[in-house]
């Protein structure tokens, strides 16, 4: 595996193989490499004949206050997890290569409406930090699909729309969240939580679980099933941002007379130092 820091270098590489009419499958990550990650390049792998994967800290999608300063910078295992996982490519730029300009008067993707609401809401700018740096790599890549980790639920809707809207030559993927053997969904924001914390945070698959496991049962009072969500996540000792049953297709309000495979149940809470984010498709229980 060949690690890059120029636009340049991962370009050239990428219209290589395109030249041989090869598929580029890429992977765009913020790093601290987990499971989850590494799933995403199985998945590219499974899906392409070649794989970039890029770690880059963006700054534009945290505010201020927010973790940036603090998000692990983990190259070198990154590297290490990503050779033997076989990807071929790690495109590594530095904060100068991606915003030569700066940070100022920007040129920026913003997706209306889906970047609004849910984790929009709460932090104001973050998906217009997402949509600008994602279109961003795929200028800078080039690659044939790209896979997107279904666990950031509604960042996958709003890549989805931008690469729709905008005709972006590149196949937008879903891939299913990772989770740990309690249920936690895996995240590099998993490391700021306390041992005693940890042992709390599963109750946020549990309260989705719950309430995905009712929708498909046929209930359909959403707003109680939200409310008894808030109160469980509360009890828990967590301080919920939302916790929102949508429809799956467009995150918008669901009216009660929809099928059971039409619903998602997305929720955000504060755990000491994280903010820990999850969803359920209640597509997925159909099966159970
Ligand atoms: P990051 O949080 O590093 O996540 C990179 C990719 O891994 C995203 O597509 C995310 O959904 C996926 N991912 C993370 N945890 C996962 C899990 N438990 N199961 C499945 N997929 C998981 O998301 C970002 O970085 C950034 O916003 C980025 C898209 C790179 C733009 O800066």
């Amino acid at each position: 595996m060949e690690t890059v820091h120029r636009i340049e270098a991962v370009r050239a590489r990428v219209r290589a193989w395109q030249a041989e009419g090869r598929v580029v499958g890429f992977v765009p990550t913020m790093g601290n490499l987990h499971e989850g990650h590494l799933r995403l390049v199985r998945h590219a792998r499974r899906i392409s004949d070649h794989v970039v994967v890029s770690v880059f800290v963006n700054p534009t999608q945290f505010a201020p206050g927010e973790d940036f300063d603090a998000y692990p910078r983990t190259l070198d295992a990154d590297s290490e997890q990503l050779r033997a996982e076989g990807a071929e490519v790690l495109f590594a730029p530095s904060v100068a290569e991606v915003y030569p300009r700066g940070l100022d008067h920007l040129v920026t993707v913003h997706v209306p409406g889906l970047s609004d609401i849910l984790c929009g809401a709460h932090r104001p700018g973050h998906f217009t930090g997402v949509a600008t740096v994602v279109c961003k790599l795929f200028n800078m890549v080039g690659p044939d699909r790209a896979v997107f980790g279904r666990k950031d639920f509604q960042q996958f809707q709003v890549i989805r729309r931008m690469a729709t809207d905008l005709n972006l030559p590149v196949e937008i993927v879903g891939s299913p969240t990772a989770r740990e053997a309690d249920g936690l969904a895996m995240s590099s924001r998993n490391a700021y939580l306390e041992a005693h914390e940890r042992g709390i945070a599963p109750a946020l698959y549990q309260c989705l679980h719950g309430i995905a496991t009712a929708l498909r049962d046929g209930e359909r009072d959403f707003l109680e099933l939200e409310a008894q969500g808030w109160r469980r996540l509360g009890a828990a000792g967590m301080r919920p941002d939302y916790v929102s049953i949508r429809r799956r297709y467009d995150l918008s309000e669901p009216v009660p007379d929809l099928p059971a495979d039409d619903l998602i149940v997305l929720a955000a809470a504060h755990l000491g130092r994280a903010r820990l984010i999850d969803n359920i498709e209640v597509a997925d229980l159909l099966g159970e």
